[in-house]
């Protein structure tokens, strides 16, 4: 296993462009013992409700959406480019048809933050957020300025529920 140290997030320098849309990341979370992941290039980084925060958007039907739901944490794991084929993989299959962490050969890890609350993470990774929820909701149709948005993405009616999450924790190795 791989050590993890925690970083202050002022010392946090990485191009957020490039880290969640090109890079990609594993967003992880727990649910009865068992983790899941699923691969996401949609996010973002800011500010919220005077926290800093991390936002994703995980489509309902995802397998990765039931262990968020049931968790009080997730976690986004970022990779270096050598497990590129690991992220496509994981981006392209669900955890509810085969062991997907076990066939993309990578490890978990727990990080125990407050109170003993577990978060699963990957040991491969470079950088891990470990956030805890303060919202979640669906992206509604209603609220779409460009109605492209709706053609484009959601012709399935599969729609995004946004997240976001306190980073509680950045561990870097
Ligand atoms: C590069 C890439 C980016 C993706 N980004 C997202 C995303 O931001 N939100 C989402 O809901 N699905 C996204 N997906 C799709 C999920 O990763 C994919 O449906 C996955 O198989 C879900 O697994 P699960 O059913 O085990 O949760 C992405 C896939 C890839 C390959």
């Amino acid at each position: 296993m791989h050590n993890f140290q925690p970083m202050s997030i002022q010392y946090f320098e990485k191009n957020p462009f490039e880290l969640i849309g090109k890079q990609w990341m594993l967003i992880t979370a727990l649910k009865e013992h068992k983790a899941n992941t699923m691969t996401a290039a949609w996010g973002g980084l800011g500010v919220m409700w005077g926290k800093n925060v991390a936002y994703i958007v995980v489509r309902n039907s995802r397998y990765t959406k039931e262990f968020i739901d049931s968790a009080d944490t997730f976690s986004l794991s970022f990779f270096d480019e050598s497990y590129r084929p690991a992220l496509k993989y994981l981006g392209a299959v669900s955890g509810r048809s085969e062991d997907k962490i076990a066939n993309a050969k990578l490890k978990i890890q727990l990080h125990e933050g407050e109170g003993g609350m577990e978060t699963p993470f990957f040991d491969e990774a470079n950088l891990v957020f470990v956030c805890k929820k303060m919202y979640a909701g669906q992206l509604d149709k209603e609220n779409f300025q460009i109605p492209d948005i709706q053609d484009q993405w959601y012709k399935d009616e599969d729609y995004h529920v946004l997240y976001i999450g306190e980073i509680v924790e950045m561990l870097a190795r």
